[in-house]
């Protein structure tokens, strides 16, 4: 697939000598032509660097990639995860699915979990339990960690908290200020295998004044019930959700909680209503497509090293995390679906904050820095707070930063000169909502599959964090003295850290 892009070079060239401003000053209709809306989510790509000949290329290519076959193969259940056989019907869990038997099987499956999670809930609140601990890593936190940041209300009848890193300090820190007698538990895990949320898994049921208030999550059953939680207590997994894709399942129970399960299914909602966006809309107007070349067209017609995310709402401050782990555990490979290296990039370094924080942290290496960092802007429209003064200066410091990126000014002196040209792509949503945060999310997802595919890889596999794991738990015995480490480096810090130990 990659021969397709090859292309892309001669046009980045060809507009090498043209700034953005002029490319909009040339063309002022594409303030206009190059946004799209669907529903509460408007997205504007006039400030990337791309001309109407280059983008007519972009969109040749996402043709002969057969982009819109390929969002086919996804939402009908087809077996994109090449590398460990199974389908990625994360948008089954939403209504999204197509009408294949394998999809209508599993979302039947994602429908009987839902009922569950409700009369779970239900029952949950029929009791003393105030705060829910949910304990999980990578796609069995962040995205949970996200919507639950982003859209909780103050006043809902569960507070939820999160414990992932298998640093004691994280489950310190959350359990020190709750009450083990109002409090319920939550183990979430794929695999249950995960050694951070065994670890921080075990240390809550021990803390927990009541062990049937623990409840699990996962695909393996037998493991769960080993770690001493029944099947009453246990919501499924399937193999076909990948783990950061998985929100939308049972991994965003406390979502649930945290939200109410009615607000929940709006998420739901939202995320199948970009499902459908994505899987019917003609490649020119789909936002999933439009997002995904400009990714393509940044990295492999820029060359740009990094990408910036960054929200300007501040309960979105979760989501450069969430994306980091979306992106780049998806689009992190080097070799194609048929094994071969890949030939070109692949993903950036994907990073970003909470606007207007990253402003007086960041922002100067954006504005004058040597490289250059395409970013996308999301913005929110309605504020849902009384304080409206700093809400207008909220949006003008986000419309500032994108123009000041793109257009630069000029100086005799050179400190003080903006070079402009910086790329961005302003994503707004009407407001925030449940539904209006599931369909930026399933934006994101969809744009990284139809990325993989124009790179050829595979988006949800993720070999590459195995070794890591590996070389801990060999480690481990060689922490507590019981063997040797085999490297020698290694054997110098082990011996640091004993030597410390033995002092203290
Ligand atoms: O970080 C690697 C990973 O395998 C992720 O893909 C996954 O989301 C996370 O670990 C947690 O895995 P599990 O849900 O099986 O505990």
């Amino acid at each position: 697939m990659t021969h397709l892009l090859a292309g892309l070079d001669a046009h980045a060239q060809r507009l090498a000598s043209t700034s953005l401003a002029q490319l909009i000053a040339s063309d002022p209709a594409r303030a206009q032509d190059f946004s799209l809306r669907c529903g509460p989510l408007y997205a504007n790509f006039a400030r990337q660097r791309y001309d109407r000949v280059a983008q007519a290329t972009l969109f040749d290519i996402a043709k002969q990639a057969d982009l819109a076959g390929a969002m086919q193969q996804l939402l009908g259940g087809e077996t994109v995860n090449g590398t460990e056989g199974r389908a990625a019907l994360h948008s089954a869990l939403r209504g999204g699915a197509v009408g294949s038997t394998f999809a209508l099987a599993a979302r039947a499956q994602a429908v009987s979990a839902q009922l569950r999670m409700r009369e779970l809930i239900d029952a949950l609140a029929a009791t003393e339990v105030t705060d829910i601990v949910s304990v999980g890593i990578g796609g069995s936190d962040l995205g949970p960690r996200l919507i639950v940041d982003a859209l909780a209300q103050t006043g809902a009848r569960f507070r939820v908290h999160f414990i992932s890193n298998v640093d004691g300090n994280a489950a310190r820190r959350v359990l020190a200020g709750l009450d083990p007698a109002k409090t319920a538990g939550i183990v979430i895990s794929k695999t249950f295998s995960t050694q951070e949320t065994l670890l921080n898994g075990s240390i809550v049921r021990a803390w927990l004044a009541n062990d049937t208030r623990l409840y699990a999550v996962s695909t393996n059953a037998q493991r769960v019930a080993d770690f001493g939680i029944p099947p009453e207590r246990t919501l499924p997994m399937w193999d076909w959700v990948g783990g950061r894709y998985s929100l939308w399942s049972a991994v965003g129970f406390p979502i649930a909680l945290a939200l109410g399960m009615d607000r929940f299914e709006q998420l739901l909602e939202g995320a199948a209503a970009l499902d459908a966006h994505a899987l019917h809309t003609p490649l020119h107007a789909n936002i999933a497509v439009w997002h995904a070349l400009t990714a393509i067209w940044n990295r492999n017609g820029l060359h740009a090293a990094t990408q910036a995310v960054l929200p300007y709402d501040d309960r979105l401050k979760l989501l450069p995390n969430y994306l980091q782990q979306l992106v780049m555990e998806s689009l992190g490979k080097s070799v194609q679906v048929d094994g071969n290296a890949i030939t070109t990039e692949t993903v950036p370094v994907w990073w970003g904050g909470a606007g207007t924080d990253t402003q007086h942290s960041f922002f100067q290496a954006l504005h004058q820095g040597t490289q250059i960092v395409p970013a996308d802007f999301i913005g929110v429209l309605k504020a849902d707070h009384p304080h409206a003064a700093n809400h207008a200066a909220l949006l003008a410091n986000l419309l500032a930063q994108t123009e000041a990126l793109a257009n630069g000014q000029d100086s005799e002196d050179p400190h003080r000169r903006y070079p402009g040209n910086r790329p961005s792509t302003l994503l707004l949503l009407d407001a925030l909502t449940p539904h209006s945060l599931g369909m930026l999310v399933a934006l994101y997802e969809h744009s990284v599959y139809l990325q993989s595919v124009l790179w050829g890889i595979n988006a949800f596999d993720q070999f590459g964090v195995e070794l890591g794991k590996q070389v801990a738990s060999r480690l481990l015995p060689a922490l507590h003295g019981e063997s040797q480490a085999s490297d020698v480096v290694t054997q110098a810090l082990l011996a640091v850290i004993h030597s410390q130990a033995n002092a203290n």
